[in-house]
């Protein structure tokens, strides 16, 4: 079966068996009925590189649904079913006036998808309006609540990415939105710069949307178009030791202070510097527009694609000794 539709990427890969699930119930059943087989979970297919065929049963988790589960006059909680599209889900927000999910918009994948990563873009992270999410424990079939607490999310970062890792699925997620007061952040990037573009100065939920869709389709390659799975790499977060040696060479090198000890570096400057940017090797590239994100330009293979990234950590690290780490889960 191929999975070349069900990863961004593009990548020709095959399951040795694949179901998609619409229900809860359902999933818990093909579970059961498995309890044999290996089993591969797929969301959106949006962070991950498929390096080699997947000998397992794949379950894609399509099951759809938004719902407002509480609200007052001032916010709603809104709950959307894990295999519901990250950015119609958005725009769904929008479409009600639901504010805190905007600078958010037009990330690829699936809601369920998102906590995993807690995926975050201009200024945004899950995160910021999580409330909790639902998910199966895949050994009991159990759905359990994990708070956001649980999550521990962090900068691309999870519970799910790390202790629990392969041991439950994400079924649905919870958000506070708000109704009035929207907290309205262009403080990131060219957001104003966008805005200011088309004379807005006092902007809505819905002109932040449309102006970081307008940013995003301008740098980031279109996965129907190119495939890809965002930014390849997380920007490295790295100790003011080793930042204050590289910024001596390098004043000119953007980046962001964590803390009294630590400095965040974008990849993308590093693989920039490093000459890599819009080279392509056979199919396999990093694109024009942002070096941190690598493409897939038809055929290429999920090991061409991996062999390219680990040339260019071998490039920055000689560089500038500094290592970067991947942010798309490699299978
Ligand atoms: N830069 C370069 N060359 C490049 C790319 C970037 O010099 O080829 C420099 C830019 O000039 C800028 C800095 O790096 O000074 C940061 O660039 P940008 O604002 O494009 O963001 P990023 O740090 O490269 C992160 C996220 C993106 C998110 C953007 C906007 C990570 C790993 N990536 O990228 O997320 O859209 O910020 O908020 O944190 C994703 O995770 O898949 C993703 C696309």
């Amino acid at each position: 079966y191929s999975l070349k539709t069900y990863n961004t990427f593009g990548i020709n890969a095959y399951a040795k068996n694949f179901i998609a699930i619409t229900t809860t119930t359902e999933l818990a059943k093909v579970i059961q009925q498995n309890t044999d087989k290996k089993l591969f979970i797929l969301g959106g297919g949006s962070n991950m590189l498929l390096t080699q065929d997947v000998d397992a049963l794949v379950i894609h988790i399509n099951n759809k649904g938004i719902e407002v589960v509480q609200e007052d006059a001032n916010s709603v909680h809104i709950k959307a079913m894990a295999g519901e599209n990250w950015h119609e889900f958005v725009r769904h927000c929008i479409d009600n006036d639901y504010g805190g999910l905007e600078n958010m918009s037009l990330i690829p994948g699936n809601v369920g998808t998102a906590p995993i990563q807690n995926i975050g873009a201009y200024g945004a992270e899950i995160k910021d309006t999580f409330v909790s999410c639902q998910a199966m424990n895949i050994s009991t079939q159990e759905v359990v609540t994990f708070t956001k607490e649980e999550c521990e999310f962090a900068y691309r970062e999870s519970i799910f990415k790390n202790n629990l890792k392969g041991k439950y699925i994400i079924t649905s997620v919870t958000f506070k939105l708000t109704k009035t007061n929207h907290n309205i952040n262009t403080a990131y990037g060219d957001i104003n710069k966008e805005l200011l573009k088309n004379g807005i100065t006092n902007p809505t939920i819905k002109d932040v949307s449309n102006a970081v869709i307008a940013i995003r389709q301008n740098k980031l390659p279109n996965p129907n178009e190119l495939g890809n799975s965002g930014s390849f790499f997380k920007n490295p977060i790295v100790s003011k030791e080793l930042f204050n040696m590289v910024y001596a060479q390098h004043p000119e090198m953007p980046h962001y202070i964590i803390s009294d000890t630590e400095v965040k570096v974008p990849a993308g400057w590093l693989i920039e510097q490093s000459g890599f940017k819009g080279k392509r090797f056979g199919d396999a590239g990093v694109h024009k527009k942002q070096a941190l994100v690598l493409v897939n330009y038809g055929t290429a293979t999920g090991q061409e694609i991996l062999a390219l990234a680990k040339k260019i950590q071998t490039a920055v690290y000689k560089n500038f000794g500094i290592a970067i780490t991947t942010e798309v889960n490699i299978i």
